[in-house]
């Protein structure tokens, strides 16, 4: 027998497949499903770049159902025969003999094979889709664009969204992907909230996630910071705060610091919250160097019953570590210490701060008509320097709308203060939630404010502070 009498012997059940709608149905779907994915897989691995979040919506998720829509459709056309042939619907009978139902069994063995490396294929891509950065932060445009812009913009820009979000081990994998399929509902419906609600009540606990980057335990040693803020004079005169940050660890003979008194191996503060922003603490349990546990509460703190008590860990410092959004001074004095604002156009302190604080319908209103607020000023008030300086009245304009897009989405009803950041203790409570002197033990001890636990202050709001030339910073 030559190679092609075997061939049409092999394939001899498809032709008895046609004679029937749905298993043909079924044929059509799976095999010109099977081809597109091929055709896109080797498309997405010579291109090299990830697909655009909606073709990936089709070609990850949407495609593999119908390549397996059109496999069950086959056996099901089979069955529909046999249950209409036995209720006396007359059906054409099929002409099978021995011969074609061994031929059958060959080719039904062999194109399973194919299905499974399919299905296997599918999955995996389809899994690692779902996990991607573009998936997570722009399938679904309007809802992740806040922490999505944020996250762009912050030293995590690298660090995919589950790694934080879902970290190593199936047990997460799984949890995650049923909480995403209520999203997704949520998300089609139109019912979640807006802003996102924070914090994330079943976030996985941050030592399992963050430490598999950071060991804060080996932390150690003090960094220096250098904070700037700008006058609404003339000049945007600058003052300057220099703090040491007493980072510590509770490893590497450094001192114990920020990070070792909250935590070591283990967890060594434990408090009670009774707001659902966790910035209210009227009770906090510390597991001193000796190993006992001291209770500070505030005078009139509710019953130890009330509310929720939670193990301090990473994210109660550092909730926003990727996706911060500053008040308006804050923000503002950022851009113009990184020089991403010129600093020496006058009043441009005052009047940025004032077209940020303004209110705008929606994005793309508040990019045009701050531009042309900032503009606007110097061409009427300063037309010599709107004219001499253009590039840099225009840079200035576009950051300070930067500014604004990078923390305000008003489709998401989140605005300037919407999500607290608490690490520091200016825009916030921050540190001072527990570290406000008014958390006191039964022996009279409080939890400290005292400026240098935290910090050494160097330099305190001052004006060209010497200790930066000193440095060699100036
Ligand atoms: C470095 C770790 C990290 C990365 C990377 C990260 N997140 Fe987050 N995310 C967090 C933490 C921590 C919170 C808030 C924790 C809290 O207070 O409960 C959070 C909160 C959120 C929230 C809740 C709303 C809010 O603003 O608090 C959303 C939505 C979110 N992240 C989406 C994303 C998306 C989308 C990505 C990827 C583009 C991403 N995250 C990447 C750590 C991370
Ligand atoms: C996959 C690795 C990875 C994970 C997981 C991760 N980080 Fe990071 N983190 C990084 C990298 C990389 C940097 C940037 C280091 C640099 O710029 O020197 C960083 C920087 C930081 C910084 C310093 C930011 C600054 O301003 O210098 C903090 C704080 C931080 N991470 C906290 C966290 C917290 C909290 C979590 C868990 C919610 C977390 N990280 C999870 C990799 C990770
Ligand atoms: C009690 C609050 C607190 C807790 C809890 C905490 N941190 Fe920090 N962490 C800080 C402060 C404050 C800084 C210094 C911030 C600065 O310099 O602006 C810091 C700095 C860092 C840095 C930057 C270090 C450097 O040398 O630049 C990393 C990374 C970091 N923390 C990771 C973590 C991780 C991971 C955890 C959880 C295992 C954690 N932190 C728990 C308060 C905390
Ligand atoms: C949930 C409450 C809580 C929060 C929030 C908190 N701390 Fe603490 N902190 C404590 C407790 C409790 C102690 C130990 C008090 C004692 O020594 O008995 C402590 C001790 C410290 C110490 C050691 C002080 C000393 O005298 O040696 C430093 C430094 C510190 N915290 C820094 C911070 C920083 C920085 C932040 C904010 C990023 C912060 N803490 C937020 C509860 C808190
Ligand atoms: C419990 C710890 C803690 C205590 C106590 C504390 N600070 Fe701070 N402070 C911080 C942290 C954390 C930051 C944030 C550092 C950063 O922005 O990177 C900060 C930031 C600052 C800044 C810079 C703010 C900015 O953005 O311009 C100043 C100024 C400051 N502290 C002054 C003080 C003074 C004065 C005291 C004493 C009344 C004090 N701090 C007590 C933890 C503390």
């Amino acid at each position: 027998m030559n190679l092609q009498e075997r061939l049409t012997r092999l394939l001899s059940p498809m032709a008895l497949a046609v004679r029937d709608k749905v298993v043909l149905a079924g044929v059509v779907l799976t095999t010109s499903s099977a081809l597109t994915l091929i055709g896109f897989w080797i498309l997405e691995m010579t291109s090299g770049h990830p697909a655009h979040p909606y073709v990936g919506i089709v070609i990850f998720m949407i495609l593999p159902g119908v390549f397996v829509a059109g496999l069950l459709l086959i056996p099901a056309g089979l069955l529909l025969r046999r249950w209409r042939a036995r209720r006396g619907v007359p059906v054409a009978p099929l002409p099978v003999d021995k011969e074609l139902l061994k031929n059958a069994a060959v080719l039904i063995a062999g194109l399973t094979v194919v299905n499974v490396a399919m299905m296997a294929v599918a999955t995996y891509k389809g899994v690692e889709y779902m996990d991607s950065t573009t998936f997570c932060g722009l399938a679904c445009h309007q809802v992740m664009s806040p922490e999505y812009t944020a996250y762009v913009n912050s030293p995590h820009s690298r660090v995919a969204c589950t790694q934080c979000h879902i970290g190593p081990g199936a047990g997460w994998f799984v949890k995650s992907k049923l909480s995403g399929a209520r999203q997704v509902v949520a998300v089609t419906l139109g019912t979640y909230s807006r802003p996102i609600p924070s914090p994330v009540h079943h976030l996985r606990p941050a030592r399992e996630t963050c430490e598999a980057c950071h060991w804060p335990q080996k932390f150690h040693g003090d960094r220096l910071v250098v904070r700037s803020k700008y006058g609404e004079d003339e000049a945007n005169t600058a003052t300057s705060s220099v703090l040491l940050m007493r980072i510590g660890g509770s490893q590497g003979g450094g001192r114990v610091g920020i990070h070792g008194r909250h935590f070591d191996a283990l967890s060594r503060v434990r408090y009670q919250t009774t707001d659902d922003r966790r910035q209210v603490i009227p009770r906090v349990i510390y597991v001193g160097d000796d190993g006992k546990e001291v209770e500070y509460a505030v005078d009139g703190a509710p019953p130890a019953t009330a509310g929720e008590w939670r193990e301090m860990d990473c994210i109660d410092c550092h909730n926003r570590p990727t996706h911060a959004f500053d008040m308006p001074e804050s923000a503002l004095n950022r851009a113009l210490q990184a020089g991403r604002i010129p600093t020496d156009l006058p009043f441009l302190k005052r009047e940025a701060s004032a077209a940020i604080k303004a209110e705008y319908m929606d994005r793309d209103t508040a990019a045009r008509e701050i531009v042309g607020r900032i503009t606007g000023f110097y061409e009427k008030n300063y037309p010599e320097i709107a004219r001499a300086r253009a590039a840099d009245v225009q840079k200035a304009a576009e950051g300070v709308r930067d500014v604004w897009m990078r923390n305000v989405f008003p489709d998401m009803k989140l605005v300037w203060g919407s999500h607290p950041n608490n690490i520091g203790h200016e825009d916030f409570p921050g540190c001072f939630r527990c570290h406000d002197e008014e958390h006191k033990a039964k022996d009279g001890r409080t939890i400290t404010q005292d400026c240098n636990a935290c910090h050494g202050v160097l330099a305190m709001e001052e004006n060209d502070p010497k200790i930066l030339a000193d440095l060699g910073l100036k």
